[in-house]
């Protein structure tokens, strides 16, 4: 089995990694995204193979040296089958709208096996290749799997409360989307961070051969606890820098563990991951007008109790029209911008919208879709969303290309959408304040779509719906559109 030289496996891991690289490169755009796509997938295929055909030559040398034992190979092909089912079966029924949970959950199996692997490798050093049998754990080698520990551990629980929040199916108190504090929690936190990273100091400096566990368990189980503080006082509306920084600690979790098994792929797609996500993230409190480290302790002007969608019902009145009278208005406008949110995914009314904009572009209208960076429940979810319909990039804009255009606009059209386009962003004293919005308030005519006068993810009122010149049009989102269509026709 000694087919593959370790410079061939450097060689393909090297590969590989250029794929991952020109994947997230393709990726940042949707014209390119397909392209993207395929990059990952081959550099994924190209590292599992070059990691099997490791673990042959690795377990051939083994047996040569009389050391092999166990059932190692079984093992990884029970792991491959099972993993590899289940992220099948998940890949094709996960709907668009629960994609942000499903990530939460992949990124808190990222963090559990970077836990156990840290924990293999401290237990036995000598099938790492880390040390000989009966020698001590290297210096540099306990440090790297003290931080690939608890980091790991850090994201494993987090992630499993992100989840949770996300989901938003559990009674549980810690699971719901409101905020979870108490006094002291800032202190707490940091007083446990001091004694997590004590303790690793201890393990790492401890004499002897054998590895001190008592100071890496007690660590560990703090690095679990600190996840969980971490995240339950982040509130929904901040949920989605939440699941990029977790996303961003498991690819750090993941490079650190890369170092201890010298495995340069895992350095490379760690080190791609980790800094990815945390470049998202910055660009996500940027699109929220939220400092990156007031969101991770949780002071987030703290969101009302019913973030998470739902919400209390508004009693003052509103002036409410039919699909017809929408598509009346439209069909007679020069220009349109539509709006699409949340409910739009929620309805799967992507194609029909795209009809109705066909429609409305055949009758000499001019109709732009305007995109809020967090509109959705996923960065990226209404480009995923429109392009699935295959809407036109160039009828697509970004929030900053298109904010200056709503005042010159005729009409804007607002389907499932509510905390991107809610006014009270720019009032001092509201949770979302200092967010910034697609300004559809400053249209001459606002047409709103949604089912009922509830709130959306961040729990609040929205001003927008009373003012003199909207019209809501309640309904499920796709029948409204279906409607639209046919009264344009
Ligand atoms: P939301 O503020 O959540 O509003 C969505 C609206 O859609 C709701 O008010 C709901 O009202 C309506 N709706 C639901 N189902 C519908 C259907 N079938 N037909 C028509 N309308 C329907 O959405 P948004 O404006 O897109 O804002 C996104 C929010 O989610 C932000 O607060 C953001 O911070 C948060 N968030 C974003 C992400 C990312 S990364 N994008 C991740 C997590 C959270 P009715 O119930 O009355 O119909």
């Amino acid at each position: 089995m000694n087919f593959i030289s370790m410079n061939l496996v450097t060689m393909m891991y090297l590969i590989a990694s250029v794929c991952f690289i020109q994947a997230l490169k393709g990726l940042s755009s949707p014209g390119t995204a397909r392209t993207g796509n395929a990059f990952g997938m081959s550099g994924m295929a190209i590292a599992f193979v070059t990691t099997i055909a490791l673990i042959l030559k690795l377990r051939a040398e083994a047996t040569a040296a009389g050391t092999a034992g166990g059932m190692g190979l079984a093992l990884v092909a029970v792991g491959v089958i099972v993993g590899g089912g289940i992220g099948a079966v998940l890949a094709k029924k996960v709907e668009m709208t629960k994609m942000p949970e499903l990530v939460a959950a992949m990124h808190s199996l990222i963090g559990l096996a970077a836990v156990c692997i840290a924990v293999a490798a401290v237990s036995e050093p000598h099938a790492f290749g880390i040390a000989a049998v009966g020698e001590a754990l290297p210096f540099g080698n306990r440090i790297e799997l003290f931080i690939g520990t608890f980091v790991g551990a850090i994201t494993f629980s987090g992630s499993v409360i992100a989840f949770g929040k996300l989901s938003g199916k559990y009674k549980f108190r810690l699971f719901q989307g409101a905020p979870v504090s108490f006094a002291g929690q800032h202190m707490l936190n940091l007083a446990l961070a001091i004694v997590m990273v004590g303790l690793g100091l201890a393990f790492c400096f401890a004499g002897g051969t054998e590895p001190a566990w008592t100071p890496f368990l007690i660590m560990t189980a703090i690095a679990f606890v600190l996840g969980v503080l971490i995240i339950i006082p982040i509130g929904g509306a901040d949920m989605p820098v939440v699941v990029s920084m977790l996303n961003s600690y498991s690819g750090w979790a993941a490079a650190g563990i890369g170092f201890s098994l010298n495995n340069a792929m895992l350095i490379i797609a760690g080190s791609l991951v980790g800094s990815s996500g945390a470049i998202l993230s910055y660009i996500m409190c940027k699109a929220m007008n939220r400092s990156f480290f007031n969101v991770i302790l949780g002071g987030f002007g703290g969101a009302p109790a019913e973030a998470g969608g739902g919400g209390a019902k508004e009693q003052r009145p509103v002036k409410s029209g039919s699909a017809d009278d929408a598509a009346f208005i439209m069909a007679n406008a020069e220009s349109v911008i539509i709006v699409p949110g949340y409910g739009l995914a929620v309805a799967r009314a992507q194609h029909s919208l795209k009809e109705l904009v066909e429609k409305l572009t055949h009758k000499g209208v001019s109709v732009k879709y305007a995109i809020h960076p967090v509109a959705g429940r996923m960065p990226g979810h209404m480009n995923v969303l429109l392009a699935e319909a295959e809407v036109p990039y160039d009828q697509v804009f970004e929030m900053e290309d298109i904010n200056g255009e709503f005042g010159q606009t005729d009409v804007v059209l607002i389907l499932g959408a509510n905390d991107v386009v809610n006014p009270a962003a720019k009032d001092p004293k509201s949770p979302i304040a200092g967010m910034p919005i697609l300004e559809a308030y400053k249209a001459k005519s606002i047409i709103v779509n949604k089912r009922s006068m509830a709130s959306g993810y961040a729990g609040l009122d929205n001003e927008l719906f009373y003012q003199a010149n909207t019209m809501m049009v309640f309904g499920d989102a796709k029948k409204v559109i279906e409607d639209m269509v046919k009264a344009v026709e």
